[in-house]
């Protein structure tokens, strides 16, 4: 079976007419393409789930705060459709931003406080750009399923609060991220990285090891969660940490006293690159503030070594299935 290019709302809105028609289940995983083994894991679950699999791939200026970034954006149409058929999905969804777009918008989706922290608090106007193009696709494929990575978990949050707020009937599905062997979480921003940056960037991950090593151990202060995770960032000219916060995982506010399951999350700046990352964590029942220096055993994924293709990169559910949390 192979898989088809639609570029056009019209085209779209009939093919998946006439698989509703046929009573088949539609999925939707909407990316930006430059699409890796992350996005891979999606398209699997959204293959499995539903009769029809459609992957949108359009690089949405309206959720990027700098043109420089909106400009080098990696656009890989061609090795995508091979990625789309190889994991057999159905239809491509890859329209021009005339096509999205044909006058500028003047309705847009009011994203509200879940969008003030973490990244919401760094790039003005993103997360509405992202709820706006989301409600979009939303409209034009209205999917039973649609699929997100943890990956981007205050997007994730976003969609949610989205669906809630505006009874979109579809269900949002989330999805592990999916980490290079070394524990990169996987990127199409990562493609910028050369092979020094490549390295550093890999402290963004150890330094939300470290924060969950902290809460492992007993410490409930977020304060010093997040202080003994940004001591894990070298001093280094090309090093530029933009937050690192503990949040609700529902709200996305921050977090003092860490008394159930929280999310920390981080976004570093690799020379001009900014890469983001998180971890859920949850301390151990029944245990206070502790005083003892937290332990090497467990899940000390950052002694792990050797990035490997983004083809082989692994899911943190798998991760974490693994009794030292190595690969
Ligand atoms: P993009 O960055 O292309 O990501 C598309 C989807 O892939 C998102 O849901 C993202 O969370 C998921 N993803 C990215 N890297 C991942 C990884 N390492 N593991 C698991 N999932 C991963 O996110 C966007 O595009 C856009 O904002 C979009 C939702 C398409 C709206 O324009």
């Amino acid at each position: 079976m192979t898989t088809e290019l639609l570029e056009s709302i019209a085209q779209l809105r009939g093919r998946i007419a006439d698989a509703r028609r046929a009573g088949r289940s539609v999925g939707l995983v909407p990316t930006m393409g430059a699409l890796h083994a992350g996005h891979a894991r999606l398209m699997e679950q959204a293959r499995a789930e539903c009769q029809l699999a459609v992957v949108s791939i359009f690089v949405n200026p309206l959720q990027f705060d700098r043109q420089d970034d909106l400009d080098r954006y990696p656009r890989t149409l061609e090795a995508d459709l091979d990625v789309c058929a190889r994991l057999a999905v159905d239809v491509v969804f890859a329209p021009a931003a005339a096509e999205m777009y044909p006058q500028p918008p003047t309705c847009g989706i009011e994203v509200g406080r879940v969008a003030e922290h973490l990244c919401g608090r760094f790039r003005p106007g993103h997360f509405r750009g992202v709820a706006t193009v989301v409600m979009k696709l939303f409209q034009i494929v209205q999917p039973d399923r649609a699929y997100f990575g943890e990956k981007d978990a205050q997007q994730l949050a976003v969609i949610r609060h989205l669906v809630r707020d505006l009874n979109v009937p579809v269900r949002i599905e989330a999805v592990p991220t999916v980490r290079e062997a070394d524990g990169l979480a996987l990127s199409s921003r990562n493609q910028r990285l050369n092979a020094e940056e490549r390295e550093l960037a890999l402290v963004l991950y150890q330094s939300l090891c470290e924060a969950r090593r902290q809460m492992a151990s007993g410490v409930r202060d977020a304060a010093n969660v997040t202080g003994a995770a940004r001591a894990r960032i070298p001093l280094d000219d090309r090093l530029r940490l933009e937050y690192l916060e503990v949040v609700d995982p529902e709200d996305m506010q921050p977090v003092e006293r860490i008394d159930g399951p929280v999310l920390v999350a981080g976004a570093l700046w690799v020379g001009s690159t900014r890469l983001i990352d998180n971890l859920l964590c949850s301390p151990p029942a029944g245990r206070g503030d502790a005083c003892v220096a937290p332990t090497e055993e467990g899940r000390d994924e950052e002694t792990v070594t050797g990035a490997r293709s983004a083809d082989r990169g692994t899911p943190d559910h798998e991760r974490r299935r693994r009794p030292s949390g190595r690969p």
